[in-house]
């Protein structure tokens, strides 16, 4: 089977040719028609994650049919479409994931390839309104909007929320995650053309967080909002303070920008703001996601298919993030 994998940090992935894949007992494989790119796996090249393991096949996001099963996995699971759980060993706990939590795609070989082993409890039946490739582009980001809109964010109907940083992939999934549940849904970005983006999928209305006063603007014309979802953090983590209304929440699942400047806490206990951290999220976040998902028919945002082989040239426009949604990898072209 074909795979891409990363055998040096800070080196293209290598193309690489693997016998077969075997499930163990409890395991099943599945053969990819797509895989999608996270900002993680080009993070694992960099060498700016943990614990990082070489050689590996990256790739979080994945979506196939199941071809070979290990013993005690269900039957009916053969030749099943399937999106994969890439959230693994959560734990007891549904506040914070447990010392066990791992992410397919490093240390365990990911979805960058033709085959890869996944436990069967983490094989969902595919939804099916989606393609190979808006199927593919789903589990990492839609898991992890979910939690940070709802589970952690308390999102309700009729309220406000901004997500900052439009073109990302997990941004452009809460958007439409949000659509069917806030009052309404505020955007920002570096890129007017990706803001005009967003407005044609159904944000309200959206800010460029390159302009001086964009934020001041924002509650000129809005007022202030009673959820923000933010992965950037950095300097600009200190407009999110004065954006959020009382009593408002404010939900980090990334720091892309570095970490925040000087901080007026005195916002924070003033207007009895809740500061909140999420990551992906629980066995039930995946499943209530993937619910949503079915309910509303919500199709992820898909930037561009490129060939598994492209996969290097989808990790270069993800580091300069030219991308509007999510990079998704052909695996097999005729199935689309
Ligand atoms: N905790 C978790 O479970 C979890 C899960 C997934 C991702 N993450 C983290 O979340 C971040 C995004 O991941 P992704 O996979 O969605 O990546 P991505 O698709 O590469 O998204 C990157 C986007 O971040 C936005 N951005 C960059 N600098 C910004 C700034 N200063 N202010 C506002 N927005 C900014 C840009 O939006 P514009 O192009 O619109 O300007 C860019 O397109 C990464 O840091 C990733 O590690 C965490």
């Amino acid at each position: 089977m074909r795979c891409m994998v990363l055998r040096e940090l800070k080196n293209p992935l290598v193309a690489e040719q693997r016998e077969p894949l075997q499930p163990a007992e409890g395991q099943a494989v599945v053969r990819l028609h797509a895989a999608a790119l996270n900002r993680r796996d080009y993070w694992i090249t960099q060498g700016m994650y943990p614990g990082i393991r070489l050689p590996v096949v990256l790739g979080s996001d994945g979506a196939g049919t199941v071809v070979r099963i290990g013993d005690g996995v269900p039957h009916h699971w053969s030749r099943q479409p399937v999106v994969i759980n890439p959230g693994w060993n959560w734990g007891d706990d549904p506040r914070a994931q447990s010392g066990e939590f791992r992410i397919l795609g490093m240390p365990a070989d990911g979805t960058y390839a033709e085959e890869v082993v996944v436990p069967a409890e983490y094989l969902h039946a595919r939804p099916d309104h989606l393609t190979w490739t808006e199927a593919a582009a789903l589990p990492l980001g839609g898991l992890t909007a979910y939690r940070a809109l709802f589970t952690q964010g308390q999102l309700r109907s009729g309220q406000s929320v901004l997500i900052t940083g439009i073109g990302g992939g997990v941004a452009t999934c809460a958007m439409q995650l949000a659509r069917h549940a806030a009052g309404r849904v505020l955007v920002t970005s570096s890129s007017d053309e990706k803001l005009q983006r967003a407005g044609e999928l159904g944000a309200d209305a959206g800010y460029n967080y390159r302009q001086a006063g964009w934020a001041r603007q924002l509650i000129a014309d809005h007022g202030r909002v009673d959820l923000i979802i933010d992965s950037a953090g950095g300097e600009g983590y200190a407009d999110l303070l004065e954006l959020a209304a009382p009593g408002g929440r404010i939900v980090s699942y990334g720091s892309t920008a570095g970490k925040p400047g000087n901080l007026d806490l005195f916002k924070v206990f003033w207007k009895q703001l809740h500061v909140t951290g999420s990551t992906m999220g629980t066995p039930d976040d995946f499943r209530s996601m993937l619910e949503l998902v079915q309910r509303q028919t919500i199709r992820p945002v898909v930037d561009q298919v490129v060939p598994l082989e492209k996969a290097n040239e989808a990790l270069e426009k993800m580091r300069d993030s030219r991308q509007f949604g999510k990079i998704v990898l052909a695996i097999d072209s005729s199935s689309q």
